[in-house]
C-alpha cells in the first residue's frame, strides 16, 4: 500500500530526467506515495512541460510558480512558497532533492528547518570552483541533507574529505542514465534529422548555458566566432538555451546562419538525446550532457576548465577543452584526425540507480 508520503522536487530541465527515473521506481515499488512539487524555476513549455509528457512524469501536485529572477530572489521565493505549502498541506516523511540547482538548495533548506529529513540525489559532486552557483548549491545541500546518494565514485572521496559520516553516504549510481537507458527505443524513433536535414554521424551538436560562457560578451562572441569557423568543416546544430538566447540578443551578437550552422530552440528529451547519440562530436558546457555523451561513447568537448563529474573525463568520452578559441581549435583538429579516446563503462551507470535509492529510502523512512 502506498501510504508513506515523500516529496520529490523538480525545478529545472535536468531535474526532470532524474526525477522521472525515481518516480517510476517509487511507483513500481509501492512503499511510498510521491507528492511531486515543481518550483517553476523553468517554466517555458520547451524547458519543462515537454519532459513531463515524454518521460511519463506525473503532473506535479503543486507548482510554486517562482519563475525567473536573481539567485537570491529565486532562492527566497522558493523557500517562502515551499514552507507555506508544507505548513498548509502537511509534512511528508522525507524530501528528495536532485542535482545542484537553485530549487535543490532552496527546498532542502526549507525542509530541514522544519525538521523534515532530506535525501540528496547526486550528492558529493564538486568542481572546486566556488564561482559557479551550482558549487555553492552542492556544498550547502550536502551539508544539511540526511542522506547523501552518490552518483560518481569521486563523490565518496569528496564527502569523506568534508567529514560527512559514512552512515549517511550511499553509492547508488546515476539516475539520469537510468532514464536514458529506459527511453533509448523512443530516442531512436525521433525524427529530428528530417526536421533539420542532417545525416547521422555527420554533424556537431552544440549547447551552451553556463554563466562563465554566456554572461561575458567577449567570451560568448569568441565562442560563437570559433564555432562559425569550425562549421566550415562539419555542420553544427546549436540548440540554444533561453538564457543564452537572451544574452546573444542583449549583446547584439549575430549568427552566421547557413546550412552548416543551424540554430534551434531547446530540444525535447528524445530529440536532444538523438542529437547526442548520433553526433560525430558534442560541444557543451552542460554537466548532464558530459554524462550522457560518456554513457553513449560519443566524443564530448566540454567547454569548461573544470568539472564536478571527473569520471566523465577519467573513464568517459569527455575532455575538458575550456573556452579559449585556440584550445577549442586544437581539440577539434585532434577529433577530426580521429584521435579521441573511447569511453569505458562507468561504475553503477547500469539503469538501476533509482531502484537502489528506493531501497535506501525504505531502510531509512519506512
Ligand atoms: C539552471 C541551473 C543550471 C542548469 C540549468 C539547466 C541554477 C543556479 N542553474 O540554469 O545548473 O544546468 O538550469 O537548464 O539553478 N529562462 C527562460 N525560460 C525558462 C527558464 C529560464 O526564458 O523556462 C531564461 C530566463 O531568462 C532566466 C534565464 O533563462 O532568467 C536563466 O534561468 P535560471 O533558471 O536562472 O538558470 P539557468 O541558466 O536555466
Amino acid at each position: 500500500m502506498k501510504n508513506i508520503l515523500v516529496d520529490g522536487i523538480v525545478g529545472t530541465r535536468p531535474n526532470m530526467m532524474k526525477m522521472a527515473a525515481l518516480a517510476r521506481a517509487i511507483n513500481e515499488d509501492g512503499t511510498f506515495r510521491l507528492r511531486l512539487i515543481h518550483t517553476g524555476q523553468h517554466y517555458d513549455s520547451l524547458m519543462s512541460d515537454v519532459f513531463f509528457q515524454q518521460l511519463g512524469l506525473p503532473i506535479p501536485d503543486f507548482n510554486l510558480g517562482v519563475g525567473s529572477g536573481s539567485q537570491g530572489s529565486q532562492t527566497a521565493h522558493i523557500i517562502e512558497e515551499y514552507e507555506k505549502l508544507l505548513l498548509k498541506e502537511g509534512f511528508p516523511k522525507g524530501v528528495v532533492v536532485v542535482g545542484d540547482v537553485t530549487s535543490t538548495i532552496a527546498c532542502a533548506l526549507t525542509a530541514v528547518k522544519l525538521g523534515i529529513p532530506v535525501a540528496h540525489v547526486e550528492a558529493g559532486l564538486r568542481s572546486n570552483d566556488r564561482t559557479m552557483p551550482e558549487e555553492i548549491n552542492r556544498i550547502v545541500t550536502d551539508s544539511i541533507s540526511d542522506l547523501l546518494l552518490v552518483s560518481d565514485p569521486d563523490g565518496l572521496i569528496n564527502l569523506g574529505r568534508e567529514g560527512h559520516s559514512s552512515d549517511k553516504v550511499k553509492f547508488v549510481g546515476n539516475v539520469m542514465i537510468d532514464t536514458l537507458f529506459s527511453q533509448i527505443d523512443k530516442v531512436n524513433q525521433s525524427n529530428i534529422y528530417d526536421q533539420l536535414g542532417i545525416i547521422s554521424g555527420q554533424y556537431a551538436y552544440l549547447t551552451l548555458h553556463r554563466p562563465s560562457n554566456v554572461d561575458d560578451p567577449v567570451i560568448l562572441r569568441r565562442i560563437i566566432s570559433v564555432i562559425a569557423d569550425l562549421s566550415n568543416d562539419l555542420p553544427f546544430i546549436f540548440a540554444i538555451h533561453p538564457r543564452t538566447k537572451a544574452r546573444i540578443d542583449e549583446f547584439g551578437i549575430s549568427f552566421p546562419i547557413s546550412n552548416n550552422f543551424r540554430v534551434t530552440g531547446p530540444l525535447s528529451y528524445f530529440d536532444n538525446m538523438k542529437m547526442i547519440k548520433d553526433a560525430k562530436v558534442v560541444l557543451s558546457d552542460s554537466g548532464g550532457i558530459q554524462e550522457e555523451a560518456s554513457a553513449l561513447n560519443v566524443p564530448c568537448m566540454t567547454l569548461r576548465y573544470n568539472t564536478e563529474r571527473p569520471s566523465t573525463v577519467d573513464l568517459g568520452s569527455s575532455e575538458l577543452v575550456g573556452n579559449d578559441p585556440t584550445l577549442i581549435r586544437n581539440a577539434w583538429l585532434r577529433l577530426m584526425s580521429g584521435n579521441w579516446k573511447q569511453a569505458c563503462k562507468l561504475p553503477l551507470w547500469d539503469g538501476l540507480a533509482s531502484r537502489r535509492i528506493i531501497e535506501v529510502l525504505k531502510n531509512q523512512w519506512s
